[in-house]
C-alpha cells in the first residue's frame, strides 16, 4: 500500500503540468472596453501571464489572438465622431489608443505588456468619468519610434476608422447583450466559456484546445 501511495503521489507530481499532446490550437478573441474594472484586470492578471508562463507554453494553444477594444458604445453621429462610451469620453479615447497600438505594435507580447501597463495605472482612473485617458503613459514599454506611430494614428482619421472597425466587429458578434470582458474561441459565442475564461483563462484555454489534463492548467498557481 505504501508503495502504491508513493507511486500515486509521484505520478500526481508528473501530471501536475499540462500536456501538449493532441491539442488543436484555437483562435482567441477578446472583446473589451478600456475603462471597465474587470477589463482592466483581465489582460494584466490572466492574458499576459499566459504569454509569459515559464512552466507551460500556453501560446502554443493559440493559433491567433485578436483584441477588440470597443464594448458598449452609443453611436450618435459616426460622421462627426460623436460617440457615447459606457465609461465616458475617456473610454472612447482609450479604445482609440488601444486600436492604434494593436495595429502598430508588431508583436503580441509587447502589445499585451503595453496594455497591461495602461491597465495598471491607478491614479489616472480615480475620477475616470471626467478624466482623460492616460495616452502619454507607458511609452517605455514600446520599442523606439513606435509611440509616435501610435499617437499619429490616434490623432488622425485612422484612429477613428480602426475604432469603427472594432465597433462593427463587436456589434456583429453580439446579437444579444453580453458582459465584457468576453473571450470567444474560434469566433463562436459561448457565454459559459466566456464566463469561465474570466475566472481562469489558462484552464479554459487548455480545455477548449483539447489538453487532456486541462485541470492542471490554472491561472492561480
Ligand atoms: C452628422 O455629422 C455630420 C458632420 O458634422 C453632419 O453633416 C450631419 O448632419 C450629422 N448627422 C446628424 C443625423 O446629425
Amino acid at each position: 500500500m505504501a508503495v502504491l501511495f508513493l507511486l500515486a503521489v509521484s505520478i500526481g507530481c508528473v501530471l501536475a503540468r499540462p500536456s501538449s499532446e493532441n491539442v488543436t490550437p484555437v483562435e482567441v478573441t477578446l472583446y473589451y472596453e478600456t475603462m471597465c474594472p474587470s477589463c482592466r484586470l483581465f489582460v494584466p492578471s490572466q492574458l499576459l501571464p499566459a504569454y509569459t508562463d515559464t512552466k507551460f507554453d500556453y501560446t502554443s494553444l493559440i493559433s491567433k489572438l485578436t483584441l477588440v477594444p470597443y464594448g458598449w458604445v452609443k453611436v450618435k453621429n459616426a460622421t462627426s465622431h460623436e460617440y457615447q462610451c459606457q465609461h465616458g469620453q475617456s473610454e472612447c479615447e482609450g479604445n482609440r489608443l488601444h486600436s492604434c497600438a494593436i495595429k502598430y505594435i508588431p508583436d503580441q507580447l509587447t502589445t499585451l505588456e503595453y496594455i497591461s501597463c495602461l491597465d495598471n495605472l491607478e491614479s489616472e482612473y480615480l475620477a475616470f468619468e471626467s478624466s482623460v485617458y492616460p495616452i502619454d503613459k507607458c511609452q517605455d514599454k514600446l520599442p523606439g519610434g513606435l509611440y509616435s506611430k501610435i499617437i499619429d494614428c490616434y490623432n488622425s482619421e485612422e484612429g477613428w476608422t480602426l475604432f469603427q472597425i472594432n465597433g462593427e466587429k463587436t456589434t456583429s458578434f453580439f446579437t444579444s447583450p453580453a458582459y465584457v470582458p468576453y473571450v470567444s474561441y474560434n469566433n463562436k459565442r459561448d457565454d459559459d466559456l466566456a464566463d469561465s475564461s474570466i475566472e481562469d483563462f489558462k484552464m479554459t484555454l487548455c480545455k477548449v484546445a483539447g489538453v487532456v489534463n486541462w485541470q492542471d492548467c490554472s491561472s492561480w498557481n
